[in-house]
């Protein structure tokens, strides 16, 4: 019991000792926890490339909605959400949507590139992804995904590779909020971290029939 304690007062000591944390609690009014939480959330972020990670920390009007409603605002804001987002989308030059399954399935394998740690631009080779095993199935070979979306193993099989579907799922992976004012997707188009050409790779990953994920 007085081992339970004195850990719990040393983790609260450790936790006084990070410099953010102190930094917070001289700065922030004591009866404004949330600006406090703000401060020392804020502090934890490296200042080094303030231009990319700080701004970064700076809701967009669709995130700051989300927040206020707490992710389900009434239905007429989450149209107004949902058709702001859409008309962000933009395509590749030649306007083709379905690109070489093969490159998208190594960029919907790879989770690495960009992470909170790394400095902007990544390191050159560093190939950066969509990390969509972190949050769906897809391939049947790969064991180890994430359940916070649905699985999308044979995506393309169920839905066919209609010009819609096609559509539907380049815009999907573009800005996912066009569809889901509030989801918990990534809008990878939206903030440049996969490029249009990229997309086109990864709905051929999901719509081709020749794709694993259309595969047993
Ligand atoms: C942080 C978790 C997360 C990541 C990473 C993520 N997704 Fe999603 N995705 C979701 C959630 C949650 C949903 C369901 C809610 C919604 O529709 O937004 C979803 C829905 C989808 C849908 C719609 C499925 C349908 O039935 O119509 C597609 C397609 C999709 N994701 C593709 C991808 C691809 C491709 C990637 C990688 C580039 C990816 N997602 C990365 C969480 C994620």
């Amino acid at each position: 019991m007085t081992r339970t304690i004195a850990r719990i007062a040393l983790a609260a000591a450790g936790l006084a000792l990070l410099p953010g944390f102190a930094q917070a609690q001289k700065n922030a009014p004591n009866n404004d926890i949330t600006a406090q939480a703000e401060q020392v959330f804020r502090s934890s972020f490296r200042a080094d490339n303030p231009k990319y990670w700080m701004t970064r920390l700076d809701q967009d009007e669709a995130m700051r909605l989300c927040s206020q409603y707490r992710d389900n605002p009434p239905a007429k804001l989450r149209a107004q959400i949902e058709k702001a987002q859409m008309a962000t989308i933009r395509y590749p030059v030649e306007g083709k949507l379905i690109g070489d399954w093969k490159e998208g399935e190594k960029l919907a394998a790879v989770g690495t590139g960009g992470h909170i740690g790394f400095i902007q631009p990544d390191p050159p080779g560093r190939l950066r992804g969509g990390n969509c095993y972190a949050c769906h199935q897809l391939a049947k070979k790969e064991v180890a995904y994430g359940t916070i979306g649905p699985s999308l193993h044979h995506f393309g099989k169920l839905r066919g590779t209609s010009d819609e579907i096609v559509k539907y799922t380049y815009d999907k992976i573009y800005n996912s909020n066009a569809f889901t004012a509030c989801t918990n997707m990534p809008r990878f188009g939206l903030h440049s971290w996969l490029t249009p050409e990229q997309i086109t790779h990864i709905v051929a990953f999901l719509v081709d029939p020749e794709s694993p994920v259309n595969k047993d």
